[in-house]
């Protein structure tokens, strides 16, 4: 079935324990997951953006099982349609499942050791996971140095003789060779010029169309993840605030911190004057995150009972959904006015 769940996250909880004192005892938990639930299609880009430190890098190592889980579920559904509880497994047991689920890292900096060749880091999984080696290896290392836009001529060089750009689509390629079924790509434009973040996200947008890809695409600015995604999550303190398609969230947003952050992204036409909301104060800390809704103390639309009770994150509109106690009687700017 095309449209079935490849992926299916249910209640998703990563605390991170704080310890002090001479003893280290655990006096406190980083809540930086707290009850996350979403899915994925195949074929499908969901995008999870949000400010730096909401826990979006915890949400994808947590899937890819990197942690271990403190509470919930993470079902993935492999090759031969069998439903598998990830966040259960046993490290031996997710072993076979690191072919099919892989990441794309933020750093093609620091993620690719500046000792092995091209050929070796692309090839390295290929060897690993005894699927090709030699002469067999070096043709796949060359199809897909092609594939990521790279000259397959280059394959001998280190990563330092290459720019941050193609750095990253080295670190692609290397995550595609296992053609993996399902990819969390980290922020994967972040640390490059704006000017070439273009060139990768046209990349990746591209092999999205061309190999079906299924991707949960991390980024901090939602301009970064709007035209590639299919539906969009916005995270803010260890919670998804608000869910629906990509261009539903960007045209009519629910939540006040998705209307700010959807006034942040140029508008196409450079002449359409945008009101820009900036948010008052630093994201809370998720080991002691405000009372009610942990958006009130820079939410221009709180009132009491915003301090007072957290709201849920509920079906607002068909398919679409948001965590705020006036969801339905907001009426939030989106993109064109
Ligand atoms: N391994 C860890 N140990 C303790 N705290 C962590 C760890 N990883 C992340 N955190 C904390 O969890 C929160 C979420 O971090 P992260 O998932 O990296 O956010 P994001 O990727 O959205 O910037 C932050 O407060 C961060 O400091
Ligand atoms: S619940 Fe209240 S504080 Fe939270 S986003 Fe909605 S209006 Fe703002
Ligand atoms: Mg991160």
């Amino acid at each position: 079935m095309a449209d079935e769940y490849i992926l299916e996250v249910k209640n998703l909880k990563q605390h991170f324990p704080i310890r002090s004192g001479w003893f280290q005892r655990v006096t406190g938990h980083i809540r930086a997951v707290d009850g996350v639930s979403f899915a994925v299609k195949r074929n499908e880009v969901l995008g999870l953006v949000g400010e730096s430190g909401c826990g979006k890098t915890t949400v994808g190592r947590t899937i890819l099982r990197l942690y271990a889980p403190t509470a919930g579920e993470v079902w993935y559904r492999n090759a031969a349609g069998e439903r598998i509880d990830v966040a259960h497994l046993s490290s031996k047991q997710i072993k076979p499942l690191r072919r099919e689920m892989r990441m794309i890292f933020q750093d093609p900096f620091s993620s690719l050791n500046p000792r092995r060749t091209v050929k070796e880091l692309i090839g390295e999984p290929l060897v690993i996971h005894n699927i090709a080696k030699g002469k067999a290896m070096e043709e796949r290392v060359a199809d897909l140095m092609a594939e990521v836009g790279l000259d397959p001529n280059y394959m001998e060089r280190y990563p330092h003789e290459f720019s941050g750009g193609q750095r990253q689509r080295i670190g692609i390629a290397r995550t595609l060779a296992l053609s993996p079924r399902l990819i969390v790509a980290d922020e994967p434009v972040s640390a490059l010029d704006v000017s070439v973040q273009a060139q990768v996200l046209n990349l990746l947008q591209g092999l999205k169309e061309q190999l079906g890809l299924t991707l949960i695409f991390i980024a901090h600015d939602l301009s970064v993840v709007e035209h590639i995604s299919d539906r969009i999550a916005v995270m803010y303190v260890g919670k998804i605030v608000e869910m629906t398609g990509a261009e539903r969230l960007l045209r009519h947003p629910l939540h006040p911190y998705t209307e700010a952050l959807v006034s942040a992204v140029p508008p196409a036409d450079p002449d359409i004057k945008t009101q820009r909301i900036i948010l008052q104060g630093d994201v809370p800390s998720p080991a002691n995150p405000p009372s009610g809704c942990v958006f009130h103390p820079r939410c221009r639309y709180a009132q009491d009972v915003c301090k007072q009770q957290e709201p849920q994150l509920v079906e607002v509109e068909p398919d679409h959904f948001a965590s705020c106690h006036f969801a339905a009687e907001l009426n939030l700017v989106g993109i064109g006015g």
